[in-house]
């Protein structure tokens, strides 16, 4: 049997309309979803928390609260970047250990783990403190197309990662690159390797996705991420439906009830063409594009390399940036590029075709990155590359969050006017400005009603 998780809540909306997709869409389908038959529904992660705060004047902790009151029976899945939690640096283990504690408390039973470099050092104190809640840990590797990523790494990374006390792993493969084919190798030589559970995470935009899901689940992986139709393919998941039909009657039945998927999509159609109209759905990203495969990028890195190119005005720079862009992830020690790995090394290619002599100009996360301010990377950094970025300075050998005091109480003072809830504390300390702009919101949306010029039961937060 190969079990589904559902992504529409989560990736599916990230991938397509930039993770913009409201409680508010959602609610009405939840409890059907809870009747689907899905192992898991994804619902939380660094985008939609930042995206609830940024954009949408959603509290994400009462996003998770509600989903969990209409969702009983489905487990809920989160996605966490390690140490990093759900911003982009690293938190001292303190705030990873609340976090953690208040993600379950507040309704996660499964927390997805991973590190933009892989390096197991900063998944620790999540798996750990995940296990000490009694949530599922799920420790995952970032998956990468580099000389040095064969698969007997991902395997070495899956024994490590199970060794560490994780109670599943997953191959997170956020680009889409992997093929039918290696896939079936792959998950084959980590089913033998592994105890605990496989799930694989890919993305369809190059094509392969369901192709690369029906030879993982031959090879006997246990669980993947589909998104319901509505939004599925494209850079998101391969749809549910398809997948589930697929593998229906066979000995790898989904039991996911088609019937049911067909309301849930229903429910999301309109939704779809609500953000077609609007342009937030855009149809380039609908369908299949190779470039993914063509330069190992993702797909989110190409787009924000032409927005930032044409920022510059040197989109005529284009082509020279994308081959820039593998000789800097060498030069780097081949970091997979997600989130924010991708960021780091898309920069300073830029920098380098842009200003016309490499490593001219070096922002400060290149400089972090060198110095093993996110932790080690695949591949050593030559010494060339230390000493031409950190001139004399000597880059760190301990886990970057060994160098943190704790700072859990240090926030709580900084934002101690609008707390509300301890779950305030976590929100202001991964994202500062978006924080302190929703609790100002939320502060005046509670005056208009002690003021009596809003009734509370029309306080409804705006789309
Ligand atoms: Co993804």
């Amino acid at each position: 049997m190969a079990k589904i998780t559902e992504t529409v809540l989560r990736d599916g909306h990230q991938s397509l309309i930039a993770t913009r997709m409201t409680l508010d869409e959602m609610l009405p389908i939840l409890e059907v979803m809870d009747s689907a038959g899905y192992h898991a529904l994804e619902v939380w992660g660094g985008a939609t928390f930042d995206a609830c705060l940024r954009f949408l004047n959603e509290d994400p902790w009462e996003r998770l609260r509600t989903i969990r009151k209409l969702v009983k029976k489905t487990k809920l899945q989160m996605l966490l970047r390690g140490q990093n939690l759900l911003g982009y640096k690293h938190y001292a283990d303190d705030m990873v250990d609340e976090f953690v504690k208040k993600s379950i408390e507040n309704g996660i039973d499964i927390i997805r783990i991973f590190d933009a470099l892989n390096d197991t050092r900063n998944l620790k104190s999540s798996i750990e403190a995940c296990k000490k809640y009694g949530g599922h840990a799920q420790g995952c590797v970032s998956y990468t197309i580099s000389p040095v990523h064969t698969n007997e790494m991902f395997i070495k990374l899956g024994r490590e990662i199970e060794e560490m006390g994780a109670d599943s792993f997953c191959i997170k493969d956020m680009a889409g690159l992997l093929d039918p084919y290696n896939t079936y190798k792959l998950v084959g030589d980590l089913k033998s390797a592994l105890k605990i559970p496989v799930e694989l995470h890919t993305h369809a935009t190059s094509g392969l996705g369901s192709m690369t899901y029906m030879k993982a689940v031959e090879a006997g992986v246990d669980i993947i991420d589909t998104a319901i139709s509505p939004f599925a393919e494209g850079s998101s998941q391969p749809s549910t439906e398809s997948m589930v039909y697929a593998f229906r009657g066979t000995e790898y039945d989904t039991g996911v009830d088609l019937g049911v998927l067909n309301k849930i999509a229903e429910h999301f159609k309109p939704i779809r063409e609500k953000y077609i109209a609007s342009g937030l759905l855009d149809p380039k990203l609908m369908g299949v594009d190779i470039n993914t495969l063509v330069y190992q990028v993702p797909g989110g890195m190409l787009s924000n390399l032409v927005s930032q190119l044409k920022e510059a005005n040197a989109i005529d720079k284009f082509d020279a940036v994308l081959k820039e862009v593998p000789r800097v992830r060498e030069d780097l020690g081949y970091p997979p590029l997600v989130t924010p790995s991708s960021q780091i090394v898309g920069s300073q290619a830029m920098l380098n075709v842009v200003s016309g002599e490499r490593y001219k100009r070096v922002p400060r996360e290149v400089k972090n990155l060198v110095k093993g301010m996110y932790g080690q990377t695949p591949v050593p950094i030559s010494e060339k590359i230390q000493n031409k970025i950190l001139g004399k300075g000597e880059p760190i050998s301990v886990r970057p969050a060994d160098l943190l005091e704790p700072e859990l109480e240090k926030t709580r003072k900084e934002f101690a006017q609008y707390i509300e809830q301890e779950e305030d504390v976590l929100t202001g300390a991964m994202f500062p400005q978006p924080a302190l702009n929703f609790f100002q919101y939320r502060n005046a949306q509670k005056y208009k009603v002690d003021s009596g010029l809003l009734n509370e039961d029309d306080m409804v937060y705006p789309v």
